[in-house]
């Protein structure tokens, strides 16, 4: 039997939790012909970009051959699920165009960027051969205060909260210059389900059609709670990467033309957002409280 799981951001309604691994096909085969799912959404990978350049083989073998394997799997237990791949706007890469629409040409800059582009194409190419309704989302930056600490909006605003309470002298960061179309997740999830309700499949970009350095991010952040950021900033090449993604801005007129999506939180409010809620978090665990992990 499998494990049911409850979460407060699902309200009352239990959910079954399924254990599968992207590298193990004939397990991912078994579970698409036992659960027999309406709708797939692959969001699975090695996502972060700076890891994929120390682990290569790993990062293609999970996001690209991974992506693959789920697409197998559809296809030859015959299941009539609606597909769904978690493609990136990292596969924009030296951005070809600005800002980049479904038909910008692709310009990987990384491991991560290369095996995302293999499963963009492979998603492609089951639609057409095969008939399946699969469809790419291609999501820019996509941040909430459940994003990974590892990922450079959440280190900075963890690393706000712990100067401020002065748990945490010093932050470390790569490139300060770099260029991003940051929206806010939440409403990224919804685009990815409009997608699988549409009578056709298709490919559309995900983004608020905004850039802002990660410069802008650590001003906003730090003077949220009163901090100045020149105080406590480092910078460590360590974290920056051998190739660069040094811009990149999202036209997403598609999806708001086909879906009817379009973004609501904007740059200052997604930085206040993510910071209130890990001052939060902090005032809680120091205060003991439980909370179900971020
Ligand atoms: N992670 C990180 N850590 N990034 C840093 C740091 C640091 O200490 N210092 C500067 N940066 C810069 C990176 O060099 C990059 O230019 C920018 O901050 C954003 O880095 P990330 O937050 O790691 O995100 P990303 O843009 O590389 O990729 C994210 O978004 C893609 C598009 O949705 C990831 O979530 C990818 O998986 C995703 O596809």
């Amino acid at each position: 039997m499998d494990p049911i799981y409850s979460d407060p951001h699902l309200g009352q309604r239990p959910f079954f939790l399924h254990y599968g691994d992207l590298s193990d096909a004939s397990a991912l085969n078994q579970l698409i012909g036992k659960i027999q799912p309406t709708e797939v959404y692959n969001l699975a990978a090695q996502s972060h970009v700076r890891v994929s350049f120390d682990i290569p083989e790993y990062t293609t073998d999970i996001t690209a051959v991974g992506a693959l394997r789920l697409l197998e799997a559809i296809r030859q237990t015959g299941v009539h699920a609606r597909f769904y791949q978690a493609s990136s706007s990292e596969m924009f890469g030296k951005a070809r165009e600005v800002p980049q629409t479904e038909s910008t040409p692709f310009y990987p800059r990384s491991p991560y960027a290369c095996a995302k582009v293999f499963a963009y194409w492979i998603t492609v190419n089951y639609r057409e051969a095969y008939g399946l309704h699969a469809s790419n989302g291609i999501l820019f930056n996509h941040e909430s205060p459940r994003r990974g600490e590892t990922f450079v909006t959440r280190k900075i605003t963890r690393a706000v909260a712990r100067i401020q309470s002065g748990l945490q002298e010093k932050l470390f960061l790569g490139q300060l210059e770099a260029r991003r179309d940051w929206g806010y997740a939440k409403e990224y999830v919804e685009a990815m389900w409009h997608m699988l309700q549409q009578d056709e499949p298709g490919d559309y970009v995900i983004a608020t059609n905004e850039s802002h350095s990660v410069r802008e991010f650590l001003e906003l952040a730090f003077s949220r709670a009163g901090l100045d950021w020149r105080k406590h900033l480092e910078t460590d090449s360590r974290y920056n990467r051998p190739t660069e993604v040094d811009q990149l801005i999202g036209d997403y007129s598609k999806a708001r033309r086909q879906l009817g999506w379009e973004p609501k939180t904007r740059f200052p409010d997604l930085v206040k957002l993510m910071v209130d809620a890990d001052i939060q978090l902090l005032k809680d665990q120091r205060e003991g409280k439980l909370r179900y992990s971020d």
